[in-house]
């Protein structure tokens, strides 16, 4: 009995430990209590997922949470919610991105300089930038697409599951395997790319490459019919926040940090977020 105790015991721990996180204040949804590493894997309904996600509905509610193993699942059954995933989808990789933008252009001083001199001279004193402007900046464009590729805001691309045997270099791969698409590792395989970890908008500049998912050697959306569905309104919200920062500000480093200082740490989660905050100090333009 002792002994039983005895090998019991961290698993015991592990388990309470996990569910006291965020200081035992649970932020997910709620759902069915599962078991320690294998969460509530047994009890999962693999040929009819739809119906169990409707029977746990009913009893928890339009979104709830489960375990597969270690993987945390958030289910959502109402129009209402869906839309708001939508959203929520849409306007965090944008922002995401947007501040990616920002850091590493700050970081590269030309860059900087050569795409604030383009929308300049593009908008005058007009006092904002617009769509149509948008769309005569080449260097702009360039800069964004290298953002892309450098700092893609969903960096593996949704799961796919083969659906019938297939070969891939020379691996047999089964039906109903799940295969992840690493973007990020793509954009930065220097097998493709010349100077892959260097930021350089100018290697777009007389390129065909392209972000719509025809390119494969850049994937920030994703490509075929999981492909994002948000890619014009994602790259033209992209394009205005960006191009109207770089136009109304000189942007300079707080006092006493230098560019070396600017980190591209990573935030854990599924959007590709930057870790520390990114403070720089605007100056008026206009
Ligand atoms: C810079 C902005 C954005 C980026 C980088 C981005 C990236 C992505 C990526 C990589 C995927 C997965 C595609 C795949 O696996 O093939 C995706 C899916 C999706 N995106 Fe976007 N997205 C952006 C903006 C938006 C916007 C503005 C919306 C909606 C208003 C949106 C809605 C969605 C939805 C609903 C899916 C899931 C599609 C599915 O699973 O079938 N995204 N996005």
């Amino acid at each position: 009995m002792l002994l039983l105790l005895f090998v019991a015991l961290p698993f015991i721990l592990i388990f309470l430990l996990s569910k006291c996180k965020n200081g035992g204040k649970n932020t997910l949804p709620p759902g069915p209590i599962g078991l320690p590493f294998i969460g509530n894997l047994h009890q999962y309904d693999t040929l009819n997922p739809h119906l169990y996600f409707l029977k746990l509905s009913k009893k928890y509610g339009k979104i709830f949470s489960f375990k597969l193993a270690s993987a945390q699942v958030v289910v959502v059954s109402s129009a209402k919610l869906a839309k708001e995933n939508v959203l929520v989808a849409g306007s965090d990789t944008s922002a995401a991105a947007t501040v990616w933008a920002m850091t590493a252009l700050i970081k590269n001083p030309k860059a900087i300089k050569k795409v604030q001199t383009e929308i300049r001279k593009s908008v005058g004193k007009r006092g904002i930038v617009n769509e149509e402007d948008v769309q005569n900046m080449p260097y702009l464009k360039a800069v964004i697409k290298e953002i892309f590729r450098l700092y893609p805001p969903s960096p593996i691309l949704v799961p796919r599951e083969s659906m019938e045997k297939t070969i891939l270099e020379g691996y047999e791969i089964q039906p109903g395997t799940i295969v992840h698409v690493n973007a990020w590792a793509i954009g930065r395989d220097p097998e493709i790319w010349e100077n892959p970890e260097e930021f350089i908008p100018e290697r777009f500049l007389n390129s065909d490459i392209d972000y719509k998912g025809q390119d494969f050697e850049l994937l920030p959306f994703g490509a075929g019919r999981r492909g994002c569905p948000g890619i014009a309104l994602g790259v033209a919200s992209m394009e205005l926040a960006l191009s109207n920062l770089l136009y109304a500000f000189d942007w300079e480093l707080p006092y006493g940090v230098k560019k070396e200082d600017i980190d591209t740490n990573v935030r854990p989660g599924i959007t590709m977020h930057k870790k520390n905050e990114l403070c720089l100090i605007p100056k008026n333009y206009l």
